[in-house]
């Protein structure tokens, strides 16, 4: 089943095409940061005009590099929430469209759902059951991955996304929007251990998170000692992205090994951050545990990850309606 993704959640406009949930066969992310960019953080006003201005090409070009012809295509999958509702309504109202004038099945689809699918796009994809980080600008969560379609919320972050804190703690430096690749790369080149933010590990309710109070520690101690200097602001960085990693590696770790899991998997924009990727690999190696973690380009926002969580509900006959609606925030 050849499955059109179409992803319009945030401030990627995105369309891909997939073949029965694995193959990926082009895959086009259109990203907005350089419209937010001189605001700071995403304006969600300009994302839906954004997103109305890019959808069509975006698809055209998806369709163009898997040189595929409109017929081949025989279902549709979009993010149908949570997001921003006007940006979800753009591709949400495209998918409908389209689908109602091909007259071929579609789906709407939980944009975290999306997220996990994202580590069925690799070569090596976990085996069932596995537990999964979701780390990205607007969630942080663990879930207990018992199917295609069935995962678990174990713990989730209770103020601060990880994402969030690494956009915020980039402001703080001046670093600019967005700002987790950047701290990241300031990172490796500076001393982890020049100072030391708190690790919150909670005792109650232990797989949720909270990372408003390292990002508050960063404040305070950046208004004692101005990081003006590029050496200093590494210091911060890697200081900041040592206790993050610390904290989420510690946690997925422990959810793995109370669920008896032998695979785990990190999806989401943080995944892509080249700290955690190491600390999750080298602490895996130590519990014998299988690590995945997607591939960069499909760790942030796109539409490949749509189409593969959608083609598992397509192929359990699930459809989505023409009176269907998108939702902001998230579905319990
Ligand atoms: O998954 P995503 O693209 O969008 C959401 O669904 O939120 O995640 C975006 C988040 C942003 O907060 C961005 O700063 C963060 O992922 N991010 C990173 C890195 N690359 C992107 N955070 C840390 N290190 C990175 N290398
Ligand atoms: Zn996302």
């Amino acid at each position: 089943m050849l499955v059109l993704g179409i992803e319009s959640s945030c401030d990627e406009t995105a369309a891909a095409l997939v073949r029965d949930g694995v193959d990926i066969r082009s895959s086009v992310v259109a990203s907005q940061v350089a419209v937010h960019h001189p605001y700071g953080g995403v304006v969600p006003e300009l994302a839906s005009r954004q997103h109305i201005r890019a959808i069509v090409p975006v698809v055209n070009q998806a369709i163009a590099e898997a040189a595929v012809e409109m017929e081949d295509i025989d279902a549709v999958a979009v993010t149908q929430g949570p997001g921003l509702v006007g940006s979800l309504l753009v591709g949400f109202s495209f998918a409908k469209s389209y689908a109602f004038a091909r007259n071929i099945p579609w789906i709407g689809v939980n944009h975290l759902e999306g997220h996990i699918h994202s580590v069925f796009l690799t070569e090596n994809p976990p085996e069932f059951p596995f537990v999964a980080l979701l780390v990205s600008g607007g969630h942080t969560n663990i879930y207990h991955v018992t199917s295609p379609t069935r995962a678990e919320l174990m713990g989730q972050t209770r103020d601060d996304a990880a994402g969030e804190a690494y956009d915020k703690v980039a402001k703080m430096l001046g670093l600019g929007y967005p700002g987790g690749s950047v701290i990241d790369d300031l990172a490796a080149e500076g001393d982890a251990e020049s100072i030391i933010f708190p690790r919150p590990y909670l005792d109650k309710n232990y797989y949720d998170f909270s990372f408003s109070g390292i990002k508050t520690a960063v404040n305070r101690h950046i208004q004692l000692h101005p990081a003006t200097g590029h050496a200093e602001q590494a210091d911060v960085a890697a200081a900041f992205q040592a206790a993050v990693v610390d904290v989420l590696v510690h946690k997925i770790i422990h959810a793995a090994v109370d669920k008896k899991c032998r695979h785990l998997a990190v999806v989401g924009g943080v995944a892509a951050n080249a700290g955690l990727r190491k600390a999750v690999n080298q602490e895996c190696a130590v519990h014998d545990i299988a690590s995945h973690i997607p591939d960069i380009q499909l760790c942030g926002d796109n539409a490949a990850m749509i189409a593969a969580a959608g083609y598992h509900h397509l192929k359990q006959g699930r459809r989505s309606d023409l009176a269907d609606d998108v939702y902001s925030r998230m579905k319990h």
